[in-house]
């Protein structure tokens, strides 16, 4: 895969309408329809000025939530346009509909240095089928494509990819920087080159450990997955969270790191529960866990050992809780890794989702060097596979 891609930076866009590919999918209260976090809005900002200042005239457009081709007025992107255009202190003129006579027209008369946004992309069926006609008709309305939905671009829909085939197509700021960071880190690391990966099920993390299993120096699993890999290794594991079906596969996997030389690091103690509450009383096991418990968190013997293995590390990236970090007495270990993480002085990378809330709701955010802004988007970059919304873009 190729991520040595353009940006906005290598095309002229002064005086020219661009289509631009935001990822606007922000979570919203269900009652109320009130934008609970605006984050997405604001990492679109840098790529939404520039093209403004270089008198751009930008027609943003992006999907909310999956509406599967019907028009839901729930999921209209017009509260987004109104936090968009507080954000900016400008106007952004919004269209009623994606490609219909509204939108068109909008766009027809959109001045240099304006900005408009069209209508929810995925109230139009075609927009996830990649529908050619579709892209096509959206392409019309503009001269240049950029993409910055960096949390899309593991889509091939319309939007995403498609209208790549009509326009000359370069990346935003956004996903220029995604690019850059994660880019490098799986290209050419500065090594050691630590995973750190957790998260309930090893099913969701087969294909990133295979990637990763090719290029880390290290493999770190904790949290739920991390109990199919103990009971492979001939540990009990009481009630806690197992993948039958997957232990053949943790074996195969452990025996691949150690083939190629990969350290393999599993919790070497445990903090346990008799139920999955959050008033549970946390009960310290080691490495073993009776039958009347469950694993809810790595212990502080395997956090010494994690952070160690961080500490000493020039490129780290993270994807998954350590434990019920939602639990406050089972959030510790993952805690102690964003901890770890944020004092190792290595490159450290965020992956989205799971971990990106954790680091954020647990105040280290800003010492990170990177948290990606893409949930799936992030897990497949990882994973090593092609991503059609990279793919579709030009080269350097
Ligand atoms: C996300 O929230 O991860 C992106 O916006 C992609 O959304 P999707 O999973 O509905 O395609």
């Amino acid at each position: 895969m190729n991520y040595n891609k353009k940006t906005v930076k290598d095309i002229d866009v002064a005086g020219r309408k661009v289509l631009l590919r935001c990822d606007f999918n922000v979570p919203q209260d269900k009652t109320t329809g009130a934008i609970t976090d605006d984050k997405r809005i604001v990492a679109a900002l840098p790529t939404i000025r520039y093209l403004l200042e270089q008198k751009a005239a930008v027609i943003a457009c992006s999907h909310l939530g999956k509406p599967k081709g019907e028009w839901k007025e729930s999921l209209s992107l017009a509260p987004v346009a109104k936090r968009l255009s507080e954000l900016l202190g400008s106007e952004v003129i919004f269209a009623k509909d994606i490609i219909g006579e509204d939108a068109k027209a909008k766009a027809a008369a959109l001045q240099p240095g304006q900005i408009m946004l069209l209508e929810n992309l995925r109230f139009d069926k075609r927009e996830e089928k990649n529908d050619p006609e579709f892209a096509k008709e959206l392409a019309s309305m503009a001269e240049v494509y950029v993409s910055d939905a960096f949390g899309t671009v593991h889509r091939a829909h319309a939007s995403t990819a498609g209208v790549a085939a009509y326009l000359p197509a370069v990346s935003g700021f956004l996903i220029g920087k995604e690019l850059d960071i994660m880019g490098k880190a799986l290209d050419d690391p500065k090594r050691p080159f630590v995973a750190v990966l957790g998260g309930a099920k090893v099913s969701d993390k087969i294909n990133v450990i295979n990637n990763l299993l090719e290029k880390a120096d290290t493999i770190i699993i904790g949290g739920g997955m991390s109990y199919t890999f103990a009971k492979a290794s001939g540990h009990t594991i009481g009630k806690s969270l197992l993948e039958e079906d997957k232990l053949d596969y943790a074996k195969d996997m452990m025996a691949k790191a150690q083939a190629k030389g990969v350290k393999f690091l599993l919790p070497c103690d445990n903090l346990c529960a008799e139920e999955f509450s959050k008033d549970a009383q946390p009960v310290a096991m080691g490495e073993d866990i009776p039958d009347n418990l469950m694993g809810m968190d790595i212990g502080p013997k395997t956090i010494e050992a994690f952070s160690a293995a961080v500490k000493g590390a020039g490129t780290v990236v993270w994807n998954g809780p350590m434990g019920v970090f939602e639990f406050p007495a089972f959030a510790e270990g993952t805690k102690a890794m964003a901890k770890a993480l944020a004092e190792s002085g290595a490159i450290t990378i965020v992956g989205g989702g799971d971990s990106a809330a954790a680091v954020e709701q647990l105040g280290f955010a800003d010492k990170m060097t990177h948290i990606s802004t893409g949930g799936g988007a992030s897990l497949e970059f990882l994973e090593g596979k092609e991503l059609p919304g990279v793919a579709c873009l030009l080269d350097k």
